[in-house]
């Protein structure tokens, strides 16, 4: 049994204008909340919050909105709590709360579910479709986006090395932990199948990363957190795979005359359900 990875919300928040920039692309899709056409303030779910710079976005777009964070990780509840936390200048609030998001049932009309960069951590997510569903309230979206990148070579390198004959005993599977997604086509139709309006598409981001070892760098924020935490403090060893791991990543992604290019896929997708379904 794998214990939960401890996350570094100062390392993960070092990309943070390339992280920010799909979470934008998804705003961007999501229609106008019911609960605001009506006059009153929305209610959002953020799953998989992180350190919160993300979810205070939804109060720049919904400022009256009532905003709560669900996170598992303590170190990013911590970090969004201290800077995010608090009501905003549109008469809401935004607030962070620890939850498991593959247990977390709403307990009350949303007008927005959202989860950016998160499902992929979360096996079985789909299975919670229906209940996410249920409680929306007419009109109210759900949506989400999750990297659809773990064939590349940044990901595929990393299982491959966490499988060989040195690392085997003590970091099998922990590198491909977060393989948990549907292929586009199919969360289309899982969510279609719930009387949805749904919109699925996918975008490969060409990121150009600066400075030495970038890669490495980007993936310490997240699919190392897993093997870093496997590690258990054992400086000497993490020493060793991070160098292992860092002489891979050269070879796939050489440095280029402008920096690093660093191509990204991702899965989007925003459901609405329709106002006439009462229910
Ligand atoms: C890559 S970060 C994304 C954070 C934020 N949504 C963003 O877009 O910057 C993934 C987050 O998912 C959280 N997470 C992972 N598994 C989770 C689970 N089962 N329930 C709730 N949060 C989870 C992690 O703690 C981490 O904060």
């Amino acid at each position: 049994m794998h214990s939960a990875p401890i996350w570094d919300p100062q390392q993960y928040l070092r990309h943070s204008t390339h992280r920010t920039r799909p979470f934008l692309d998804l705003l961007a899709r999501i229609p106008e909340l019911p609960a605001a056409a009506r006059g009153r303030s929305p209610r959002i779910a953020d799953l998989g919050c992180g350190p919160g710079n993300v979810t205070a976005l939804l109060a720049e777009r919904w400022p009256g909105a009532r905003i709560t964070g669900f996170d598992l990780s303590p170190e990013m509840l911590e970090q969004a709590k201290t800077h995010y936390a608090g009501s905003t200048d549109g008469g809401g609030w935004l607030d962070f709360r620890p939850a498991d998001a593959a247990h977390w049932t709403p307990d009350e009309p949303y007008d927005l579910i959202i989860s950016n960069a998160a499902l992929q951590w979360v096996p079985n997510h789909p299975e919670s479709f229906p209940d996410w569903t249920e409680g929306l309230a007419p009109g109210g979206t759900l949506a989400f986006q999750v990297p659809a990148n773990f064939t590349a070579p940044s990901h595929a390198l990393l299982g491959e090395l966490c499988e060989t004959p040195q690392w085997r005993a003590r970091l099998t599977g922990h590198g491909r932990r977060f393989v948990h997604i549907l292929d586009a086509a199919d969360y289309l139709t899982r969510l279609a199948d719930l009387g949805l309006d749904v919109d699925v598409w996918e975008t490969v981001y060409s990121q150009l990363l600066q400075g030495e070892d970038p890669v490495l760098d980007w993936v310490k924020g997240t699919a190392l957190r897993p093997v870093i935490t496997a590690l258990d403090g054992d400086d000497e060893a993490v020493g060793e795979f991070l160098a292992q791991y860092r002489d891979l990543l050269r070879k796939a992604y050489p440095p280029g005359p402008h920096g690093t290019v660093f191509p990204f896929r991702r899965v989007f997708a925003v459901a609405t359900r329709t106002r006439e379904a009462t229910g």
